[in-house]
């Protein structure tokens, strides 16, 4: 009897539900993927209990059900800086990490004193099998990101917002770094108020890689452009990447919205991209991205003029995509926007016998505002 009390005691303390699981399946490159699987779900209550769940070598259905806020657990840095961008009270100011003002910036002015949250600086290490997942809204990690590296495998990332990370400071933190790994599926995230990147595929083989219904929030009160809108949005430079952005509402960045480069084979599709000041794609040396289904409002430059990666825009020979992607491609739409410019088809070979996600129309994109983002499935 005592046990049975105990045990709704436990479901009442920390919101059991017996909906708390990963929804739907991803799309595209990382169609498969199955995360924590069927191990029974855990309910982190302390930060440091959620950072030992995501980094032990057990399978897991990690299940946030309350904010998780990391600010102050690792205490405050206060050190020199400087201000590249601008001294104005919008711009970010850069923590001066591994001597990057001096190395990299050494005509900028000097900023005596930053004092930031160490916590946001390195986000928390994530093992293979794991699904993070918040329930309802209520899954919010503050103030720190977290790390899929190591060759890590097989995991899920649903329904949580990332929020926070020493926003006012470049170097205080990412919010998502995948760097080394295969199979990763980040869905439904919410990431705003971030310093640094807000997604970032390092330089390593991240391999195959779906981020989809995500709100890349870059609004912010300090940014590299001085303007709201933030710069260091999605980075992705791994060096065997196979990478689906499908679905995602990304909005008020100014660039790297993504930046792609490496050896990266990008399928950009139904997104909905809004009130970029500067550019979407940045195609560098060594992408190779297929463009179709989109939507640009307000962006600037939907491609970043001048670059050497390569881009096709999917609009510009629709029927030619058939044979590989099994579907032809869907128009990308441009509202008050700069285009796509690229017409490089010879990237589409990339996508033969792959896991590729269906397109919808450019017009259903628009819908993504709405359904975009966690607390919304
Ligand atoms: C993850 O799961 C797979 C399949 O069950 C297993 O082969 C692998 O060893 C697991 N990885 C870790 C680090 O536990």
């Amino acid at each position: 009897m005592q046990s049975y009390i105990i045990a709704a005691l436990a479901a009442f303390a920390t919101s059991v539900s017996a909906a708390d699981g990963v929804k739907g399946a991803a799309q595209g490159f990382a169609k498969g993927v199955t995360g924590g699987g069927n191990a029974a779900p855990v309910y982190p209550s302390t930060t440091a209990e959620l950072k030992n769940y995501l980094a032990d070598s057990s399978p897991r259905v990690i299940v946030l059900t309350k904010t998780f806020d990391f600010t102050g657990t690792e205490g405050t840095a206060t050190e020199s800086g400087c201000a590249p961008w601008g001294t104005g009270s919008a711009c970010q100011v850069a923590i001066n990490k591994d001597n990057w003002c001096g190395n990299y910036q050494p005509k900028a002015p000097k900023v005596n004193k930053i004092t930031y949250d160490k916590a946001g600086v390195l986000g928390m290490t994530v093992g293979s099998n794991k699904s993070l997942i918040g329930q309802g809204s209520k899954g919010v990690i503050k103030g720190k990101g977290v790390r899929i590296v190591s060759n890590a495998k097989n995991i899920i990332i649903q329904n949580v917002r990332f929020t926070d990370i020493n926003p006012e400071y470049v170097w205080g933190g990412d919010a998502i770094t995948v760097d080394g790994a295969d199979l990763v599926w980040i869905d439904h995230v919410t990431t705003d108020l971030i310093a640094r990147q807000h997604i970032v595929l390092g330089n390593k083989a991240s391999n195959r890689v779906t981020i989809s219904n995500c709100d890349i929030n870059g609004a912010t009160g300090w940014s590299a452009t001085c303007d709201g809108h933030h710069y260091w949005g999605i980075y992705l430079t791994g060096s065997n990447d196979l990478v689906t952005l499908q679905k995602n509402y990304i909005h008020h960045t100014s660039g790297r919205s993504p930046k792609v480069g490496g050896n990266t084979l990008l399928h950009a599709v139904n997104n909905y991209f809004y009130a970029n000041s500067q550019h979407a794609f940045e195609a560098d040396s060594g992408a190779k991205i297929l463009a179709e289904g989109n939507v640009f409002q307000n962006v600037k430059q939907a491609q970043q003029a001048g670059l050497p990666g390569k881009m096709f825009n999917g609009a510009s020979s629709p029927a030619s995509c058939k044979q590989y992607l099994g579907h032809a491609c869907a128009r990308n739409t441009y509202g008050s926007s700069g285009a796509l410019t690229g017409t490089d088809s010879s990237i589409m070979n990339g996508f033969g016998g792959k896991n590729v996600a269906a397109a919808g129309t450019a017009e259903s994109a628009k819908g993504v505002q709405a359904s975009a983002g966690y607390g919304k499935i």
